[in-house]
């Protein structure tokens, strides 16, 4: 069954690479829209790269919609010295002759969930704020969404951004507090699972190896963003987190997990943005996640290649 998708993103070449994947399975994922996210870089630079995909992918007709400048609460913090000063360096993209849709991505959120009820999933690639305001300002979303697929927060494996927090928590957890609360059938891609997934040399020559424009793209942003992960955990590949998502909808008998209370810290000096999960329901917390920690990093890469090759 294709299912209609809405996509949270603020790009980011891993979410690059997740983006491209989903576009490559068309029999699968009827995208509705992307909403661009401030994150890993500012909303003007995630507008930009959303939009520059859409054309790079050869699908200006999926429409970007811009979200929230920040996050609800916190000032943003970016990823600059993973993603680059674009937050999407490696390949040559050309500026979009594509634009933005005036409709605000909060708004596009309400309008598409209320005329699709039970029928959206929220793809979420990046911190959860313009998926909260949309929960904030229409409390009937909660009960009209399929469900949330999310790549967010860490427990058995260490945070990225902090010792204890995963960036897309980190960023915005009054956001991700507000999801995780809602009611949502929610699956989490942390990185306990996406640490497994490693973009080794192999692989990435794999992806050049296609040889269209979009795999190559995709090696060349790769190539670009592991370098600070590589230097960092001095493992012969960097963690590949974002199309953990949409092969998690795809072939979810790749990865295991458990249904699991998750919750965020909000208040600690040294967790603030933790997802604190009681693997063992040592507490009696609702169990609101199914929390991934295991995946085949095989049949994943070979998923990933099978997507790209569908690409121009
Ligand atoms: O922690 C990994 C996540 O943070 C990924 O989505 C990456 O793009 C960064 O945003």
């Amino acid at each position: 069954m294709t299912r209609k998708l809405i996509i949270l993103t603020d790009p980011g070449q891993d979410q690059a690479a997740a983006i491209l994947m989903i576009l490559g399975q068309r029999q699968a994922f009827d995208v509705l829209g992307l909403v661009a996210t401030a994150g890993n870089i500012n909303l003007d630079h995630t507008i930009a790269n959303c939009l520059k995909l859409m054309e790079l992918a050869g699908r200006p007709d999926i429409p970007v919609f811009a979200g929230c400048p920040h996050p609800i609460i916190r000032p943003l913090v970016m990823a600059e010295h993973v993603h680059g000063p674009t937050g999407l360096d490696g390949p040559n993209l050309p500026p979009p002759k594509i634009a933005a849709q005036e409709k605000h991505g909060v708004d596009f959120i309400i309008d598409t969930v209320r005329a699709h009820p039970g029928e959206i999933t929220i793809c979420s690639l990046s911190p959860v704020t313009n998926l909260a305001m949309a929960l904030r300002k229409a409390p009937d979303l909660a009960g009209k969404i399929h469900e949330v697929v999310a790549m967010l927060g860490a427990y058995f494996e260490v945070g990225n951004i902090t010792p204890t927090a995963e960036f897309n928590c980190y960023v915005d957890p009054e956001a991700a507090d507000i999801v995780l609360k809602a009611g949502i059938r929610t699956t989490l891609l942390p990185l306990d699972v996406t640490h497994k997934m490693l973009s080794t040399p192999e692989r990435l020559g794999a992806m050049r190896a296609l040889g269209n424009r979009c795999s190559v793209a995709t090696a060349e942003m790769l190539e670009f963003s592991e370098a600070f992960d590589l230097r960092k955990y001095g493992w012969d590949g960097a963690p590949l987190h974002g199309p953990c998502v949409p092969a998690f909808m795809l072939a979810p008998e790749m990865f295991s997990g458990r249904q699991i209370n998750v919750s965020v810290e909000l208040c600690g000096t040294l967790t603030s943005g933790m997802t604190v999960a009681d693997w063992w329901q040592i507490t009696d917390r609702p169990k609101n996640v199914f929390y991934v920690t295991d995946g085949d990093p095989v049949a994943y890469y070979d998923l990933l290649l099978k997507s790209l090759e569908n690409l121009p």
